[in-house]
């Protein structure tokens, strides 16, 4: 099982914030969706746009560089140009901070 990996402070990120992180390398997109956390690889599954550079709506992310939406919860593409999800990974919230447990 992956390990957690501190990724922000417990008040860091409002609701509507988002942050872009780095797991072992890996650029990983952390969001607060009403106070819920989420996240995601930075990374479009249409051609690579930095999804953490995108505009947050709910829980919906816009990726900057064609306009794709996807579910920050799911992962799950929600228009073109994108049609494959996103890896999406474990968060924990622990009263220390915000930790994400990337996935292969
Ligand atoms: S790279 Fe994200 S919509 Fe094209």
């Amino acid at each position: 099982m992956a390990s957690l990996t501190k990724v922000a402070e417990p008040n860091e990120l409002a609701p509507g914030d988002k942050k872009l992180v780095e797991i072992d390398g890996r650029a990983i997109a952390l969001f607060n969706v009403e106070g819920s956390f989420h996240a995601i690889d930075d990374i479009c599954t249409h051609d690579g746009g930095p999804l953490a550079e995108g505009e947050l709506f709910g829980r919906e992310i816009m990726c900057p560089r064609h306009g794709a939406r996807f579910d920050v919860v799911t992962g799950r593409p929600l228009c073109m140009p994108a049609v494959e999800p996103v890896a999406v990974h474990l968060v924990e919230l622990r009263p220390d901070g915000v930790y994400v447990a990337i996935e292969d």
